[in-house]
């Protein structure tokens, strides 16, 4: 029941759910519909794939945190793709940036979305796997636009200093996109981030009371999941 999350402001119209104590309540109606905690989380996840998959979607360009030396680093991405049966999520990104280097160092990562229609939080958190020459990467490459593909065509790398503002790419590219052959020169410097999700947690605020829900994926396939005061 995806299409429950484009519209659930306008749905939880039962006073009823208010007044039980939220450790009793096993469902939560949503658009009509209601959800257990399994379904939950099978409706976050297609929620996600959908933000994948159009670049108008309020999940399209989340939040990714890691690590690094000097601290906590968070930038904006466009959210690729979605593998929902894997529970993995995955950006692309130049591999001569920062976040690559640093992720290969410690490879923890947390993505934040929100739905501000919908008021609809989803937090993860898991572990980074970089692909660069592999058939992950390669598919990626493929359906990448060639105004994508430009930005890995700069003549440096993200983040190098320079004494005055430039886009970094070739002047032939800063009007126009390059051809399909010309756009391979961008591959070398091509990569996706893929995360394995280890936890996953759904926040919906309502003027009626929020609701919060935690999912733990264990390494040994099991997996938790609880209704959390929000
Ligand atoms: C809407 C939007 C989408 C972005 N998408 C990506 C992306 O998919 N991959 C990426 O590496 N950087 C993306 N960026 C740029 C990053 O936010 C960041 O500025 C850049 O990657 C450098 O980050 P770093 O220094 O941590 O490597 C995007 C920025 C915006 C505003």
């Amino acid at each position: 029941m995806v299409a429950g999350f484009s519209r659930v402001k306008k749905s939880l119209t039962n006073n009823l759910l208010n007044k039980f104590v939220i450790g009793f309540m096993q469902t939560i109606l949503i658009d009509g519909a209601n959800y257990n905690l399994e379904s939950l989380e099978a409706a976050s996840w297609q929620r996600l794939l959908k933000g994948s998959s159009s670049y108008k979607d309020a999940l399209h360009n989340p939040a990714v945190a890691n690590v690094n030396a000097h601290g906590v680093n968070l930038r904006t991405v466009v959210l690729r793709k979605v593998w929902a049966d894997k529970k993995q999520l995955a950006f692309n990104t130049d591999i001569r940036s920062g976040k690559w280097n640093d992720l290969q160092q410690q490879n923890n990562v947390s993505w934040l979305f929100y739905d501000a229609e919908n008021k609809l939080q989803i937090r993860l958190a898991g572990i980074a796997t970089l692909h660069q020459q592999d058939a992950i990467a390669d598919e990626a490459w493929q359906e990448t636009s060639m105004s994508s593909r430009k930005i890995y065509m700069g003549y440096v790398g993200p983040s190098s200093p320079t004494p005055v503002p430039v886009s970094g790419l070739p002047a032939a590219f800063e009007a126009n996109d390059p051809s399909q052959e010309e756009s391979e020169a961008g591959r070398k410097n091509f990569g996706m981030v893929v995360t394995s999700i280890n936890w996953m947690e759904w926040l919906w605020l309502n003027s009626k009371g929020h609701r919060r829900a935690g999912f733990t994926y264990n390494l040994d396939g099991s997996f938790v999941a609880e209704w959390l005061v929000p």
